[in-house]
């Protein structure tokens, strides 16, 4: 056994929100803590969450220390507890970044509806949109934000999540600082999601990766237009799919 970095995004990932139980939670949090333990192996925790929405969501769920936190889909890396973002991280995102631009061109559209300001982060800007208006919305929105030469990238997830954030941003270039940083080859990487939000994971190398079984539809459909050998899609649901993707690839 040799250590690997485990990446994995945390609703309906590695914890049930809409599916179900978390019955394999306990199980795959011991093998991962004895692994680190062990071997050295590094637990990332990657989500869409604020730091607001992490902490309520710690309360709730039996959930490791992480050896990094990926917050704000990407735009945000805590590293050993801290609670400042990396500034390093942040150096590589500010070029060209204007929220206050793009809070105005994104005003124009009444279908973009404001999440919590809690959601509103200094390198993301978060909306709901309805699935059903979304294939309007988005390329026109796409289209007006890249004739502003904007320095942004749209990630839509779960049928209503709008982020923008920053170009050089998202959860799989955050990955690779980390991964970089800690010198892990990508074949000693996992990277674990269920939604749109997480195809960047998949998509930005050739590190393993493991897609529940619950996975989302915006998900499936990327898989299946981008098949890979390395990546596993599982059939069980959150936890116990990780556990069964883990297995397959001989990391545990
Ligand atoms: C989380 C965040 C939300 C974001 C979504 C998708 O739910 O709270 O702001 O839009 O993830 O990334
Ligand atoms: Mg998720």
């Amino acid at each position: 056994m040799t250590k690997f970095l485990f990446v994995t995004d945390l609703d309906d990932t590695l914890v049930h929100r809409t599916v179900g139980d978390d019955n394999a939670l306990p199980e795959l949090n011991e093998l991962l803590n004895r692994h680190r333990q062990e071997y050295g192996t590094k637990i990332v925790y990657s989500t869409g969450r604020s730091p607001v929405l992490y902490k309520e969501l710690q309360a709730q769920k039996n959930l490791l220390q992480p050896d990094a936190l990926v917050l704000s889909v990407g735009t945000e890396i805590y590293l050993d507890g801290t609670d400042t973002p990396d500034s390093g991280w942040s150096e590589i995102l500010s070029p060209e970044w204007d929220r206050e631009t793009i809070l105005s061109l994104a005003g124009k559209y009444p279908e973009l509806v404001r999440q919590p300001d809690s959601e509103q982060r200094p390198f993301k800007v978060s909306f709901f949109l309805e699935q059903d208006l979304s294939a309007n919305v988005l390329p026109q929105l796409e289209a007006q934000l890249q004739k502003s030469k904007l320095n942004v990238k749209l990630i839509y997830s779960s049928g209503i999540d709008l982020d923008i954030v920053p170009h050089s941003s998202d959860k799989g270039q955050a990955m690779q600082f980390l991964r970089q940083k800690w010198k892990f080859a990508a074949e000693q990487t996992v990277v674990c999601g269920d939604s749109g939000n997480d195809i960047a994971l998949f998509a930005v190398g050739n590190e393993r990766g493991i897609i529940v079984g619950n996975a989302r539809k915006e998900l499936l459909q990327w898989h299946n237009e981008h098949p890979a050998d390395y990546r596993y899609l599982a059939s069980s649901f959150c936890a116990g799919g990780i556990i069964e993707g883990l297995n397959y690839f001989g990391f545990l």
